[in-house]
């Protein structure tokens, strides 16, 4: 609900549980007043006149230092020294953007972003959005704050409009959101930090005096650091306290952190990378920031999760795949890499139907000559020595077997063995004069030009046109350097990362739009580009390329932070794991593939008899439990990160069920007796777990017993609502 004081100038944006309110200060600055707790009253007419005034502080806004006061949306060249929002620079040469405000008004649901993916709101959904114009009057640029408050959901999704009505400017610097968060004492950042195989860690680090702040430079959102924030109390733990989170609907380079002022307060912020972009606006044109989502939850981590997960699971996600069950795929990569044909493929998805599989999906190396990483990408029409018969006879095969097919690409990236790159040297982005440096011998394509999207989408549409493709991941294996365009002009250079960006996010668009009743999975050696600015096209993501069971316990408990399980592909592999050469059970690598969208990545034909009775008792159990894992809520109980065990718990919708999931990564013989406290259940109801029965009261208070006596045991305990 939005709700404008108009004798104070106070906006009021309420969810359910939470408050985010702004000020017109003096008719004129738009100031941050509050984040927090759902407020039932009105905040007191001097929480700004209470400020302290600070000696040496330049008074530029009437009595007030703009260096002091909560900026809802900063400027560079004021008083205000602190990380600026938005940063332009005039033809004079002059940076100082001064804001006020003109107006605002209020509209039921949400405008989509033009071009750009973002959460949205469904008919019947309490949602409002509030848009603030602001002005700077001699420059006549015009900027239009948009909040949108998600009030079931417990969310508001931000961004900005910038508008040029006068000569030709250019901006330097455009956040999505920052947030002056007032009496930061004593608080952390916590981020999603790795690489490659070791995705998402959880990084907690206190606050301290200045900016700290994490980036991406490499033209995507990356696997070292991930497009989210956290500014959580000192206090705060996995349940409890003020955790404010801040998560960028963009896959593109960006910018996200913490600024602490000399005087208690910490400008948060997130956004595209202000490094390397410029944008030029001639008179007329406008600039539109992607998307920040802004929860907070007094609930500590686990309550902001919760939050995250079904706002991106419902209202981010999109297409015939966001509710229903998908696909159980089987891919080719780890079995045969670059070594097969076409009767491979056929066999091993007839080894794959016996254990209940749904989907076989033929990853890299179908396609041109392409029988090796160097040569081929770009080139999308089949190998004729591979495949003879043809991908569409292929699909018919698999579709015989009862199986769906599925394929990979990589539509981003050119070998320069390819007659892409043969024909089209200036179609991949380079820096001119400069050598234009491969990884795994590719380099990649210019999609901020459209005749490169038009190439993309028109190859690949042919593709699925002539074969009976129901599933596509769609790859991206490099970071880019040495960018630039040979299609723009050297001011625009700069808009070369975002046009990158917005290029792949209109052939993404085109191709999802035509081709609705396809199941797109996004990847990028893993999990490189897990955004949510993706899972606006591609309800899932290859979480990473490492599938050991061990390691996996972390890399998913750490993208539950932000992201939904129904969000994570997870695929059973081969033992020793080809990515780290660690040997787990099968049965662990089973448990903890299942909560994630389930698959595998291993030959069956190869599986000992065992195994392939394990395989079809977790496809069976994974269809009667996936409505659990993937709309219910999860509580983390305990952290990978901080001890030998990992546990999860799941609680279906109606609350009817709930599913733990205990892993040791490693165990002690003789160890203690661990009592594992359930959470959010009825204390009066009974749960029962396989022939016994329990009291909520006692599976929350006294805990359910668990010996971590053997490194990777697994549990998987189902407990169902009896009274
Ligand atoms: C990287 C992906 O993460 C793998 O799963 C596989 O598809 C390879 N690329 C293929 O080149």
């Amino acid at each position: 609900m939005i709700v404008f004081d108009s004798n104070n100038k106070v906006f009021y944006l309420h969810t359910k549980k939470t408050t985010y309110a702004m000020a017109i200060l003096e008719d004129k600055a738009l100031l941050h007043a509050y984040w927090g707790k759902r407020l039932k009253h009105e905040l007191s007419p001097d929480w700004i006149n209470d400020m302290e005034f600070r000696p040496l502080a330049p008074l530029d806004f009437g009595r007030f230092s703009t260096d002091m006061l909560p900026l809802e949306y900063s400027t560079f060249g004021s008083a205000d020294l602190r990380v600026p929002a938005l940063e332009a620079e005039y033809g004079d040469g002059s940076t100082y953007t001064r804001l006020e405000y003109v107006d605002h008004e209020t509209v039921n649901g949400k405008p989509a972003l033009c071009g750009l993916p973002a959460t949205y709101a469904e008919e019947g959904d309490k949602t409002e959005t509030l848009i603030i114009h602001l002005k700077d009057s001699l420059r006549d640029l015009h900027v239009y704050l948009s909040y949108s408050v998600f009030e079931e959901l417990d969310a508001i999704a931000r961004s900005a409009r910038i508008v040029n009505m006068g000569e030709c400017a250019r901006i330097n610097r455009a956040f999505s959101a920052s947030v002056d968060l007032i009496g930061t004492e004593n608080a952390d950042l916590i981020h999603l930090d790795g690489a490659w195989v070791r995705e998402r860690s959880i990084t907690r680090r206190g606050i301290v005096p200045g900016n700290q702040s994490i980036e991406s430079r490499n033209g995507c959102s990356g696997a070292v650091h991930n497009p989210f924030i956290a500014v959580c109390d000192k206090e705060a733990t996995e349940n409890r306290g003020n955790v404010y989170g801040m998560s960028l609907v963009y896959s593109g380079n960006f910018s996200a952190g913490a600024e602490l002022s000399p005087f208690n307060s910490a400008r948060a912020y997130i956004g595209i990378n202000p490094q390397n972009f410029s944008f030029v606006l001639e008179s007329g044109e406008s600039f539109q920031t992607p998307e920040a989502v802004l929860v907070y939850s007094a609930e500590g981590l686990g309550g902001m999760s919760r939050v995250y997960h079904k706002l991106y699971r419902t209202r981010l996600c999109r297409g015939k795949y966001r509710d229903i069950p998908r696909s159980i795929v089987l891919n080719s990569w780890e079995t045969t890499y670059f070594s097969f044909d076409e009767n491979t493929i056929v066999q091993l998805a007839r080894d794959a139907k016996k254990i209940g599989v749904d989907t076989m999906v033929l990853d890299d190396g179908w396609f041109s000559t392409r029988t090796t990483d160097k040569a081929g990408l770009g080139d999308w029409w089949e190998n004729p020595d591979r495949l003879p018969s043809g991908l569409g006879w292929l699909a018919d095969e698999v579709n015989k077997l009862g199986l769906k097919f599925g394929l990979w690409f990589e539509p981003e990236m050119v070998n320069m063995d390819s007659e892409l790159f043969r024909n089209h040297p200036d179609w991949a982005l380079h820096t001119p004069g400069r050598a234009t440096t491969p990884t795994r011998n590719q380099i990649t394509l210019d999609f901020s030009r459209k005749e490169v999207c038009d190439y993309i989408i028109d190859s690949i549409s042919s593709i699925l046109d002539r074969a009976n493709i129901e599933y596509v991941k769609w790859d991206m294996n490099r970071y880019m350097c040495e960018v630039g365009s040979s299609a723009l002009p050297a001011e625009k250079q700069g808009e070369v990362y975002h046009r990158y960006i917005l290029g792949l996010y209109h052939v993404l668009e085109t191709l999802t739009s035509r081709y609705p009743n396809v199941l797109f999975e996004s990847c990028a050696s893993g999990g490189g580009r897990f955004d949510p600015g993706m899972l606006y096209y591609m309800p899932q993501v290859w979480t990473s390329d490492n599938s050991d069971a061990v390691d996996r316990l972390r890399i998913q408990y750490g993208t539950s932070i932000v992201y939904p399980y129904s969000s994570m592909s997870a695929h059973i592999s081969v033992c020793p794991n080809h990515t780290q050469g660690r040997i787990t059970p099968f049965k662990m690598r089973c448990n903890v593939a299942m909560p994630g969208q389930l698959g595998f990545e291993l030959n069956i034909g190869n599986c000992t008899e065992e195994e392939i009775e394990m395989s079809r008792e977790t496809v069976k159990k994974y269809r009667e439990l996936e409505g659990v894992f993937h709309n219910g809520d999860l509580y983390r109980l305990v952290s990978p990160f901080e001890t030998d065990m990992s546990v999860l718990q799941f609680i279906s919708e109606d609350e009817s069920r709930v599913i733990l999931c205990i892993d040791s990564q490693r165990g002690l013989f003789n160890g203690p007796d661990q009592y594992i406290k359930m959470m959010a259940l009825d204390p009066d109801s009974q749960y029962k777990c396989g022939d016994k029965t329990y009291y909520g009261e006692y599976l929350m208070n006294f805990g359910v017993h668990f010996c971590n006596k053997r490194e990777h045991i697994s549990e998987m305990l189902i407990f169902d609502k009896i009274q």
